[in-house]
């Protein structure tokens, strides 16, 4: 299998510029010999300060979202223009957060997905079910529709710089985690089904993280699984007592 690991720290809403130069210093050198991939996704405020430490090493820089338009009149939302302005390689888009505290759906998220990749930036693109869709027997369909409509009209030769992030939102920040073998059940039908939509080369290609209170005791079993090919890593990425271990898993 050709696919490499790759293991991403969303930063959410913490930290102020001092506590993020810290960080990063800190996993820019526990890090250096790490043998996966790997990126931070900071606040927007706090980019262009971290952007000056990770750069040159094998830390990507993220950005956690950003505005499904160019540039104009948005208010408050921060441009594809503006991040790459300050060295953004990657955006995670579609964070069930977005999806539901601030009602993103699939179309606004899916205008973002073919900005990012239209500037040449990676997408991470999050998809995941809530607990009672996950109780209807609703998972796979759910992941399905976020996965179709947020890649609907990207080509296959963009699919390279798409990586799929897999997280169940009942997962996320409340330290449930999905089984292994329950999150592997959706990361091979989200591979079949990039499958069908690009071909077998594409699906035997792709990353796709796990995301949902991965912590340092869970990582290696979660990354054991033949279809888990990493990590978006919320809660633990915030300190390099546990991000580090996860980040260097064996
Ligand atoms: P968590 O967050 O690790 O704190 O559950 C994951 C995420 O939201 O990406």
């Amino acid at each position: 299998m050709s696919r490499s690991y790759y293991i991403a720290g969303n930063w959410k809403m913490h930290k102020t510029r001092a506590e993020a130069a810290e960080l990063a210093k800190a996993l820019v050198s526990q890090l250096k010999d790490g043998k996966h991939r790997y990126l931070v996704a900071p606040s927007f405020t706090l980019i262009e300060t971290v952007a000056s430490i990770v750069k040159g090493s094998n830390i990507r820089l993220g950005a956690q979202n950003m505005a499904s338009e160019e540039q104009g009149a948005h208010t408050g939302e921060v441009s594809v223009l503006q991040l790459k302005d300050l060295g953004v390689q990657t955006v995670i888009l579609g964070h069930s957060e977005r999806r539901h505290n601030y009602k993103e759906d699939d179309a606004l998220i899916n205008k973002k997905v073919k900005l990012a990749l239209k500037h040449g930036l990676e997408v991470i693109l999050c998809v995941g079910e809530l607990l009672e869709e996950r109780e209807a027997g609703k998972a796979e369909q759910v992941c399905e529709t976020q996965v179709v409509k947020g890649l609907e009209g990207v080509p296959a030769a963009e699919l390279a710089h798409i990586v799929i992030a897999y997280e169940p939102v009942w997962a996320i920040g409340t330290g449930k985690t999905a089984t292994p073998e329950d999150a592997d059940v959706i990361h091979a039908f989200v591979r079949k089904l990039i499958g069908k939509l690009y071909g077998a080369d594409a699906a035997e290609r792709i990353t796709i993280q796990y995301g949902g209170s991965v912590k340092p005791d869970n990582a290696a079993q979660l990354m054991a699984k033949e279809n888990i090919d990493g990590a978006l890593v919320g809660g633990a990425a915030l300190k390099t007592d546990t991000f580090v271990p996860i980040a260097l898993f064996a």
